[in-house]
């Protein structure tokens, strides 16, 4: 029954079912002790159905789900030792902060001394330390948000669950938040499992990242891993603007393929998977040059269609001669707007910062935006 796995969480085959709809796709993973693990995707993907199962408030069709090692899968919540929070915070209106706080280790008959002595203590850590008195109505959207994580951390968890806790904050205090959660997390040193739909915030908080789709794993990575190499075009398309062309392979070699793309010969330097005769080809804006001051592997002649000035950088979106859209992201430069709309332009990237993907059957995430434009 025990299994020693070395992972603080693991799932193993895991299906959920809700009638016809198929929330968890015999859904696997392992998190590592201390990591801060992200489930990534789209809404409805099956994010907080996971946290549901690993926290136990399903019932799974199928799988096991092992904490420290431990079976659990028919073991209820609260012996779970599992701290989650909400999607929506779900404090009790109408209780004080601090009665917030102590209601896990009430539930576990923890003694009112020490229960007195640990709110405050998780109540400091969270950064509220006068609020103790207050009612939830009484407070701002972050600072609902650490009484949850405080009620969440106060009972000691093995494993911390956190479904999109950032999501009902605006951008400026969300972006407070991520650091002060980051911090949070290294100092305690446990094992967190987040979730969220946004890719900046996954990229910028977590030691790995699974993207989702459809009940489904698509990808684990390092946020490197899963930026740089994308090993299909859902994935690539999700984090991240990418440009994705359509094309024919023409000819490949171990770390080099050319693709027929509307005519133009594109070469790419990136190959993560096998290659089949029809592919995608993935480049990121940022990888585009315009005008180029030295050769390029890939040289198109483009017209600027139209440009999108967004302070700190410019995007253009670019035709080629052939047809192909593209994207270009330039950092501003002093001067402005380096090309008007209706300017020809030299567009060039290296074969290396392109990466060659399968033609996915499955749908993108912001509908179908393959550059070859048909
Ligand atoms: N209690 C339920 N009854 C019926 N269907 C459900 C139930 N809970 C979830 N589902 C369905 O299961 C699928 C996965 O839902 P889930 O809540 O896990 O998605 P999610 O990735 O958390 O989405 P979001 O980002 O919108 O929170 C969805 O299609 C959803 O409609
Ligand atoms: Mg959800």
């Amino acid at each position: 029954m025990t299994l020693a796995t070395g992972n603080d969480v693991e799932l193993r085959g895991v299906t959920k079912r809700y009638g016809p709809i198929l929330a968890l796709d015999t859904f696997s993973l392992q998190v590592g002790a201390g990591e801060f693990f992200t489930l990534l995707g789209p809404s409805g993907c099956g994010k907080t159905t996971a946290l549901r199962s690993i926290a136990g408030f399903i019932t799974l069709n199928a799988g096991e789900v092992f904490l420290k090692g431990t079976r659990v899968t028919d073991l209820p919540p609260h012996r779970r030792r599992v701290g989650m929070v909400f999607q929506h915070y779900a404090l009790f209106p109408h209780r004080t902060v601090a009665q917030n706080v102590a209601f896990g280790l009430r539930m576990q008959k923890v003694p009112k001394g020490e229960i007195a002595d640990r709110v405050e203590k998780t109540l400091a850590l969270v950064q509220l330390p006068r609020y103790a008195g207050r009612f939830p109505r009484q407070l701002s959207g972050g600072e609902q948000q650490r009484v949850a994580l405080a009620r969440a951390l106060v009972t000691r968890p093995t494993v911390l669950l956190l479904d999109e806790p950032l999501g009902a904050l605006d951008k400026k205090l969300r972006e407070r938040m991520q650091v002060e959660l980051k911090r949070l997390q290294r100092e305690v040193g446990i094992t967190t499992i987040y979730v969220t739909h946004d890719q900046e915030e996954a990229l910028t908080m977590s030691d790995r990242i699974a993207v989702m789709q459809s009940g489904r794993i698509e990808q684990v990575g390092t946020p490197l891993e899963i930026y740089e190499c994308p090993q299909s075009a859902f994935v690539a398309d999700f984090i991240g603007n990418i440009n994705l062309l359509r094309g024919t392979v023409i000819g490949h070699a171990e770390h080099q393929a050319a693709v027929d793309c509307r005519g133009a010969k594109l070469r790419i330097g990136a190959l993560p998977g096998a290659v089949a005769p029809e592919a995608v080809m993935a480049l990121r804006p940022e990888k585009v040059r315009l005008n180029p001051s030295e050769p390029l592997d890939n040289d198109l002649a483009a017209t600027v269609v139209h440009l999108v000035y967004l302070g700190d950088s410019v995007l253009y979106h670019l035709r080629s001669d052939e047809g192909i859209e593209l994207q270009a992201l330039e950092l501003a430069q002093a001067g402005g707007v380096r090309h008007q709309a209706g300017t020809r332009v030299r567009v060039g990237w290296r074969s290396e910062d392109a990466s060659l993907l399968p033609l996915t059957s499955s749908p993108l995430p912001r509908g179908e935006r393959l550059g070859e434009g048909g």
